[in-house]
């Protein structure tokens, strides 16, 4: 059977959803109060090894697919969007905070605006921008100095975030933030409210907060406002540039001026909400992920001595001389070990370790008819880990399994899907993946790794907040010596 289809799974399927296997709902509640939400990745994925990779849950009243078979669950995001879309609540909820822009469309509105966005994260734009992302690499590098001087612990994620920010607003918006040298008040400050409020309120039995605003839904109110006005602050940037500049709308030096430029066929253009929507789904889009992903991996490289001494190997053949800072675009192309930890950090542990979806028709999955607005859960991480596929160290870090030729990494890109797949694809893989290079690259050449862990030494717990995230993860850096 061909298994990229999405009707072919290798165990016989129940001929109808209610026949799946699944924990027992509770009356009412259904599997709700089985589920600890910041926890819910990890008991997706222990009741995918208990009911097999296709099992049923209740929640909400509604019956739930979950899915945990890498080519069942490529087929479906490849069928987008005309046969699968975002789950609903989640295009509503981030909506109704402005952030209506690519990741909440659907259908030709989403081929539109994906269009535009595509463009300016294009290897291209990325080579243009790379001096932009090296200032923003020299400033993070001070603050570590500083840090590796004092000796003082690194809050990593908040640290990490404020890079991601700083070249996120660069890059897209062609303005200069700088949180990282900013104090507590920075704009990473109140963006970082926004995903965890976002995965509260998917989440909730009924949307309470558009009665009835909570403390902490007013607390949020005020973040999200001065996150608005940096929003609006950047339009309000670029608009000034392009009137001094007309000649800036033919060709787009970043996103934001491609989306105020751009006009269709029909010389219709992009409304004010949906500029300001996408300004905001992008500074979401390339925050949390990023920062999250570097988190994981310098925890995961910190454990691995010999992984970390050979990437630090591979960077120092790389950067030249006296410098401490990756300069030359060309050269983040040939990190081929650190790229591989990276895949490797992604694998192990994916900043986004479920994607739900909703049918837009009526449709099959594994030969089972699903009715329109059938939800599925797509658990990532499953088929990522699978021993079936990747050998019995599926579950070890072990970087050189991406360089090993032949077979091995093309099997490991289909069970891996960090990034998504299909049509909806991150568009900011590409962003993502030099920026994680610069600073891996950057701490590798001039610092040691004294200690990536929690305060009491152990291993972070991850946690779903929209994004996953490691708990608690400090760094301690000292100045690499003779640097
Ligand atoms: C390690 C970093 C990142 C990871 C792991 C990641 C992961 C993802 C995933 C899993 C999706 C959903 C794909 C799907 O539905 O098939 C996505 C979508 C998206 N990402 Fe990323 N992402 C990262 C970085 C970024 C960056 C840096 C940006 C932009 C600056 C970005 C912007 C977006 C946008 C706009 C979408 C929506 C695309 C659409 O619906 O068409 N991401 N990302």
């Amino acid at each position: 059977m061909d298994r990229s289809s999405p009707d072919a799974l290798a165990e016989p399927t129940p001929r109808a959803l209610k026949d799946l296997p699944g924990p027992r709902p509770w009356p009412l509640l259904g599997n709700l109060p089985q589920l600890d939400l910041p926890r819910m990745h990890e008991k997706l994925e222990g009741w995918a090894d208990e009911y097999g990779p296709l099992y049923r849950l209740t929640l909400g009243g509604k019956p739930i697919v979950v899915l945990a078979d890498g080519p069942l669950i490529a087929g479906i995001l490849r069928d987008r969007p005309d046969g699968w879309r975002r789950l609903g609540v989640i295009g509503s909820v981030i909506n109704e905070m402005g952030g209506d822009g690519v990741f909440t469309a659907e259908g030709d509105d989403w081929r539109r605006q994906r269009r535009l966005v595509m463009s300016a994260f294009d290897p291209g734009h990325l080579a243009r921008f790379f001096p932009s992302l090296v200032r923003v690499t020299e400033r993070f590098d001070r603050s570590l100095a500083e840090a590796a001087r004092t000796g003082e612990p690194i809050d990593l994620q908040a640290q990490l975030m404020r890079y991601t920010v700083d070249v996120t607003a660069g890059l897209a918006f062609g303005s200069d933030v700088n949180t990282i040298e900013a104090g507590s008040d920075a704009l990473q400050a109140h963006l970082d409210k926004v995903f965890p409020m976002i995965y509260r309120r998917i989440n909730m039995p009924f949307p309470y907060w558009r009665h009835l605003r909570l403390p902490i839904d007013r607390a949020f109110d005020r973040h999200l406002a001065e996150v608005h006005k940096a929003v609006h602050r950047f339009i309000a940037e670029a608009r000034q540039r392009m009137a001094a500049e007309p000649e800036r709308a033919a060709r787009p030096p970043n996103l934001l001026e491609a989306l105020l430029a751009a006009r269709d066929a029909d010389g219709s253009a992009l409304g004010e909400a949906q500029i300001a929507g996408n300004v905001l789904t992008v500074l979401l889009g390339g925050e949390d992920t990023t920062a999250n992903t570097l988190g994981w991996a310098l925890f995961l490289l910190h454990r691995d001595r010999a992984a970390w001494d050979k990437l630090v190997a591979e960077v120092d053949a790389t950067v030249d001389g006296d410098e401490r800072v990756l300069r030359d675009f060309d050269r983040t192309r040939g990190l081929d070990y650190l790229e591989a930890c990276l895949h490797e950090a992604m694998r192990l542990r994916p900043v986004a370790p479920l994607i739900f979806v909703e049918a837009r028709r009526d449709t099959t999955l594994a030969g089972m008819p699903l009715r329109q607005g059938t939800i599925v859960f797509c658990v990532m991480r499953k088929p990522a880990t699978d021993p079936a596929v990747l050998g019995d160290d599926a579950a070890e870090f072990r970087p050189a399994r991406w360089l090993d030729g032949g077979e091995g990494p093309r099997a490991l890109n289909r069970a891996a899907m960090p990034f998504g797949a299909g049509p909806r694809l991150c568009p900011g893989r590409y962003l993502a993946l030099v920026e994680m290079k610069m600073v891996l690259s950057l701490i590798a050449r001039n610092y040691t790794l004294v200690e990536v862990g929690t305060e009491s030494g152990g291993a972070p717990a991850e946690r779903l907040a929209f994004a996953m995230f490691p708990v608690g993860l400090r760094m301690r850096l000292a100045p690499r010596p003779g640097r």
